[in-house]
């Protein structure tokens, strides 16, 4: 029976990926769960996952070992991008596709980011990415790549808890121009439904949401919904990068957080508001239909999850 490999199944992307893998799944399709953080005694959700005839295996990114034990006889292995910006990143990501093709996986998935297809002037959150991708066409391997776009979550949860710290601003350098921001779950169900074969060969997706709305609306409904009274700060790039960086927010992912709202390093929280103003999220696609089978959520519906985070009067 063919394997299919989802690997960082603990992660916020992983956890539904799996689900949504389990429940597409066809009786001849055996899935393996890899992650590098699997705790010694099982989770309710690691039984749950083990009970619906999934293999679970520790694999780590920077362990070569653990990968080719997870690779044994694969067909194909989708791997979810991390958090470490940069030189480490770009050499755990290199490791999986490296490993996965000397083990004969003949196909790679992989959670690439808007604006990797970009030839030049990448923003620096597509960098890691273009690269990662060039080593996937590099490696001959069949391939599916889906440039998510930012998720509609991250409003929520990074943005929304900083007003309140700004002194009732969101901070912003998007310019107004609106971007089809994705739920994180749509992601991560295009995700499971590539790895186990419901893409084309050989494809890049752009997975986004079903509209493109500016932060300007998405301001205005969260004030409205809640009653909080807030305003928005419009800034140049440099202007908010220097506005952060000089309260001592961190340089990098490896800063200490610890005195700030939201756990959004100076390059990455300025990235976002680039990639925006950019017109780099302005297309609508309709991936999250074509390969799930359900409508995108849209911005109003993630944004109604977070009501018990959401800043009030
Ligand atoms: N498009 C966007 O708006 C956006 C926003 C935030 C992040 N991202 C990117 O999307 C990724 C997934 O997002 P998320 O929200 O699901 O974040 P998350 O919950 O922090 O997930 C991080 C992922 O990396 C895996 N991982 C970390 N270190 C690893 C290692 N050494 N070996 C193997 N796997 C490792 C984790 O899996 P295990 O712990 O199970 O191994 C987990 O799946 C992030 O890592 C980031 O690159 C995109």
């Amino acid at each position: 029976m063919p394997k299919y490999v989802f690997m960082g199944a603990t992660g916020k992307i992983g956890t539904v990926a799996a689900d949504y893998a389990l429940e597409i799944a066809g009786p001849d399709q055996k899935l393996v769960f890899t992650s590098h953080s699997f705790p010694t005694n099982p989770t309710d959700k690691m039984k749950e996952w083990t009970k619906k005839g999934a293999e679970l295996i520790n694999a780590d990114y920077d362990d070569v070992a653990s990968l080719q034990k997870a690779f044994e006889g694969v067909e194909a292995v989708t791997f979810v991008s991390t958090w470490m910006f940069g030189e480490e990143r770009r050499r755990q990501h290199k490791t999986v596709i490296d490993t996965a093709k000397a083990c004969g996986v003949k196909r790679i998935g992989y959670t690439s980011f808007a604006g990797a297809g970009l030839e030049k002037d990448l923003p620096y959150l597509s960098e890691d990415h273009k690269y990662t991708e060039g080593v996937i066409f590099d490696s001959g391997l069949d391939y599916n790549i889906q440039r998510d776009y930012l998720y509609s979550d991250n409003i929520p949860q990074l943005f929304a808890p900083s007003w309140t710290y700004c002194g009732h601003k969101w901070l912003l350098n998007s310019k107004g121009v609106p971007a089809a921001y994705v739920a994180r779950d749509d992601c991560a169900r295009v995700a499971a439904a590539l790895l186990l074969g419901k893409g084309k060969h050989k494809s890049v997706y752009e997975v986004t949401g079903p509209e493109a709305i500016s932060d300007y609306k998405i301001f205005e409904y969260i004030c409205r919904k809640t009653g909080y009274k807030g305003e928005i700060q419009d800034m140049t790039d440099e202007e908010l990068a220097k506005w952060w960086t000089d309260k001592g927010l961190p340089l990098s992912v490896k800063g200490d957080f610890s005195k700030f709202p939201m756990k959004l390093s100076v390059p990455d929280l300025v990235s976002c508001g680039n990639v925006v103003e950019r017109g780099l999220m302005k297309d609508v696609s309709g991936t999250v239909e074509e390969l799930t089978g359900r409508k995108p959520l849209t911005e109003w519906e993630v944004v109604d999850r977070y009501s018990d985070i959401l800043p009030r009067p």
